[in-house]
């Protein structure tokens, strides 16, 4: 079975654009592959989170990717942390990164612009971590969105230098998975694009049934249809686009045609759409909740994850180790 890796950034909560995005995906990749997933906490230190929220957020997001179908027996489900084999590597990898393309990276540029008072080293050796991560499974397909596509170059990079510099071919140069017509795009409630935490338009797993009606009711729409029809704008398009993935076909198709006599009320559109997010959403909430109140569920799979990973990790470092040069006397 091939070799999946994606890190899980520990701050912020699945939204639908998520569950129906890239999460769905991971759960059946569970069957198909040797799946790798964590929780980037090492990663989140670069923004100097409290002690209090960082262990608070890994615990939210451990718990939402558990109720969300993550699988500890069939994945190898681990906190980044808990593995020190990681920090090691990036250590060895940090000696053949070089000043000038770390400096160049979209990312770390965009970070430097945004705060320019904590451009901290660990900000520009990012992608030496995140390929530490990678490497450390030698990972051959890495699941990515856009503005991780840089990252995983780099990733390569240091792996072919690895692999020149101590004439072996121990690194596997991973590639972007790519779920093609697998990839559900969500689209966010205003109207625009996507549904994303950034854009503020999200509804949230967590969200309880008020606060969806609430977001559902926000939604921007327009004046109606006019002549018989009509196209739709897009505010609507995306309405019908969750529509679909909520709702019964038959719901959708009494919308549509509703729309298309211009005889459609957007405030019952929205009332169904809410409902049946709630609908969607409220068992995996409640398992939310549940998997989070459940201390000793929590400790044995991150126990699991742990022992999986090191037992993997371990065996790469050592055999880095030996390729490098440090032997034992
Ligand atoms: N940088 C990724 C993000 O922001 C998270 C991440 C960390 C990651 N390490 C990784 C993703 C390794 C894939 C592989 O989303």
């Amino acid at each position: 079975m091939e070799t999946v890796l994606s890190g899980i950034r520990s701050t912020g909560n699945l939204h639908l654009g998520n569950y129906f995005g890239a999460v769905r995906n991971f759960v059946k990749m569970q069957n198909t592959h040797q799946c790798y997933f964590f929780i980037a906490d090492f990663h989140s230190l670069t923004t100097h989170p409290n002690p209090a929220s960082l262990h608070e957020n890994v615990k939210k997001v451990l718990s939402e990717y558990l109720a969300a179908g993550l699988d500890p027996e069939k994945a190898t489900l681990y906190i980044q942390s808990d593995v020190p084999e990681i920090p090691e590597l990036y250590l060895l990898l940090n000696m053949i990164s070089y000043l000038g393309e770390l400096e160049k990276t979209a990312n770390f540029k965009e970070k430097v612009r945004q705060n320019p008072e904590n451009v901290n080293a660990g900000l520009l050796t990012y992608p030496v971590l995140m390929a530490a991560d990678i490497l450390i499974h030698r990972a051959k397909k890495v699941p990515v969105g856009k503005d991780q596509e840089q990252h995983l170059e780099m990733t390569r990079n240091f792996a072919k230098r690895f692999n020149f510099l101590y004439k072996v071919e121990y690194f596997p140069e991973p590639e972007a998975f790519n779920f093609g017509e697998e990839l559900i795009k969500v689209p966010g409630l205003d109207g625009t694009g996507k549904m994303g935490k950034s854009e503020g338009n999200g509804i949230y797993l967590i969200d309880s049934s008020d606060e969806i009606r609430k977001k559902v009711m926000k939604a921007v729409t327009d004046a109606g249809p006019t002549t018989q029809n009509q196209e739709m704008p897009d505010a609507i398009k995306n309405l019908f686009s969750i529509l679909r993935l909520v709702s019964q076909a038959e719901t959708v198709k009494f919308f549509e045609e509703k729309y298309a006599n211009c005889e459609i009320r957007y405030g019952d559109l929205k009332k169904q759409l809410a409902e049946d997010i709630i609908r969607f959403t409220s068992p995996i909430r409640e398992r939310i909740l549940q998997i989070y109140s459940d201390s000793e569920y929590l400790k044995k799979v991150v126990a699991l994850g742990r022992e999986k990973a090191r037992a993997s990790a371990s065996k790469t470092l050592k055999e880095v180790r030996e390729i490098i040069g440090f032997r034992g006397f």
